[in-house]
């Protein structure tokens, strides 16, 4: 008797030999080419899957979901989970998984990266440089914000929002202050040396501001205008957590009046669009949503992934799922 194995759609080109091992337990159709497929083209051929791998940049939506009848599963390569639309997804009965914990370290690096890069000016002094246009030293040549010793703000204290903080206080002996939904326990915080504030006293407190928090109808545009013109004007912007938390066009406004010295971003509303007027000044780092990006831990990402899909139709249970 034959058994039909589940079909299962690999949505975005990912580690072949992820693919292959799913190839050993579904039938399986992967997306090999480096391009995104549109929702009409994903819709078409989730159609008749039982699974799909995605990778964050795929909406999951009601929409999509009655086109998918059999969809019983869909594994994000990815811990943001703003991809799917829950509540559809638990109306179709269809699970969400995440990938938590495998990225903590590997993004908490990167974001410290941006606060270091944002502060210490290197993008634009790299620009000058290969630009021919280094003639001399100068005192005051990409005099930049001292990172060791300052005050590091950080909104949104999960896992990431946590290492970040250790690395500040522990590693450059900043003074960690944070805002989150909920007060941490009090041995966490001990831990992580940080001490619990309103976003307003983050706002105007800190010197190199973190962005952590998960993206939702509650944190768009957590940072606007207002928020802004809360900050020192010599402080720093990091997002690393999504495009939407930030108001792009506030930001770009504001980083060319100079009212806050500089932003690094990982992440843009509309991505991989970005906001002209960010691509337009000088006092920001850019980067293409790769704060995870690490040899190791984008396969621990995609094979947490292809274990969910495993665990869900051999045993009946993901490993990771989201909250319904
Ligand atoms: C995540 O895991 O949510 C990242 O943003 C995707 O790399």
């Amino acid at each position: 008797m034959t058994v039909n194995k589940p079909r299962i759609l690999v949505a975005r080109r990912i580690f072949p030999e992820v693919v292959e091992r799913l190839r050993t337990h579904f039938e399986v159709q992967s997306n090999d080419e480096d391009v995104a497929w549109g929702a009409a083209e994903l819709a078409e051929r989730l159609a008749d899957k039982d699974g799909a791998l995605t990778t964050g940049s795929q909406r999951i939506d009601a929409q999509l979901l009655a086109a998918c009848p059999r969809l019983k599963i869909v594994a994000n390569m990815a811990v943001g989970y703003n991809n799917f639309d829950v509540d559809a997804m638990s109306e179709a009965g269809v699970v969400g998984t995440n990938t938590p914990d495998v990225l903590t370290e590997t993004t908490a690096d990167f974001g410290f990266a941006l606060v270091l890069a944002t502060a210490r000016r290197m993008t634009e002094a790299e620009h000058y440089l290969r630009a021919g246009r280094w003639q001399h030293w100068s005192y005051d040549m990409f005099a930049g914000a001292e990172v060791h010793g300052s005050t590091l703000g950080i909104l949104g204290m999960g896992r990431i929002g946590q290492a970040i903080a250790r690395r500040g206080a522990h590693g450059f002996g900043m003074r960690v202050l944070y805002h989150n939904r909920s007060r941490l326990a009090p041995e966490v915080e001990a831990e992580c040396r940080a001490a619990y504030v309103s976003k307003e006293d983050l706002l105007a407190q800190a010197d190199h501001l973190v962005l952590v928090l998960p993206y939702t109808a509650e944190s768009h545009h957590a940072i606007g205008a207002a928020e802004l013109a809360r900050m020192k004007p010599t402080a720093t912007l990091v997002n690393i957590a999504r495009g939407g938390i930030v108001d792009d066009a506030a930001l770009a406004r504001a980083l060319k009046e100079r009212r806050i010295a500089a932003a690094g971003l990982d992440v843009f509303e509309g991505e991989p669009s970005v906001h002209p007027g960010l691509l337009e000044v000088p006092n920001v780092v850019l980067t293409p949503h790769i704060a995870s990006a690490t040899v190791a831990t984008r396969l621990a990402m995609a094979s947490l992934a292809a274990d969910n899909l495993i665990a869900f139709f051999k045993e009946g249970r993901a490993l990771t799922p989201v909250p319904g």
